[in-house]
């Protein structure tokens, strides 16, 4: 059974994703032991409740400084001890230590082609903003592993989407998640749990 734990900082549909993936049988020999959010009072905070899963807020805004922070939140993982560290929309850096601790076990899901609109400033709508500005025909999203940079592990999976005249970052952002995110990152944590993918280097690998 792979024990995950989500992290999460707003809406939290893609953990919803998640969690209905795994009640319908699509996510198979996965337990999420806890949700982690950066914010307090958010949606994904309450869709962990109801789904009956502890959620947990660390706010850095709580921390005297970004590494006491790093810190917390790192003990407070490794405490969880998961399997598989999940961020469903999770806009915090992961601290350093949290990598090297968790190497090869934390994944992300982006909303673009990395390596297009990602890295610092990427995030959330500001990834459709930008790539409506660039006036791309085509955008998407990728899971990928964690490693030390941003936006820069191991690439699990993409798949693209297309943009349409008229579109509103708003508008892309809903088509990126229905058509890519919601499918890409439950598809990913199955793969993962059944031992389907294995990381060879710093590619991704069909076992
Ligand atoms: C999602 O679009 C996710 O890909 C993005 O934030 C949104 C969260 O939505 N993540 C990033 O931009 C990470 N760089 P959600 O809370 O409804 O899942």
């Amino acid at each position: 059974m792979l024990k995950i734990v989500v992290c999460v900082s707003g809406g939290g549909t893609n953990l919803q994703a998640i969690m209905d993936a795994i009640d319908c049988g699509k996510i198979t020999n996965t337990q999420i032991l806890a949700v982690i959010s950066n914010n307090p009072g958010v949606k994904a905070l309450e869709r962990a409740e109801k789904y009956g899963v502890p959620g947990i807020c660390m706010s850095p805004k709580e921390y005297a400084s970004r590494a006491e922070f790093n810190e917390a939140f790192t003990n407070k993982m490794c405490e969880l001890s998961p399997d598989l560290v999940v961020l469903a929309g999770f806009l915090v850096k992961i601290p350093e230590q949290m990598v090297s601790k968790f190497s090869g076990r934390i994944v992300n899901i982006h909303p673009a082609l990395i390596p297009s609109f990602c890295g610092v400033g990427y995030y959330g709508l500001k990834v459709h903003e930008k790539a409506l500005e660039r006036g791309v025909k085509v955008t998407g999203a990728t899971v990928h592993f964690v490693n030390e940079g941003m936006d820069e592990g191991p690439i699990i999976a993409q798949k693209a989407v297309e943009v349409l005249d008229g579109d509103t970052p708003e508008i892309l952002q809903r088509r990126v998640m229905e058509q890519a995110e919601w499918i890409l990152l439950p598809q990913a944590i199955d793969d993962i749990a059944n031992g389907r993918i294995k990381l060879v280097g710093n590619h991704v690998r069909r076992a």
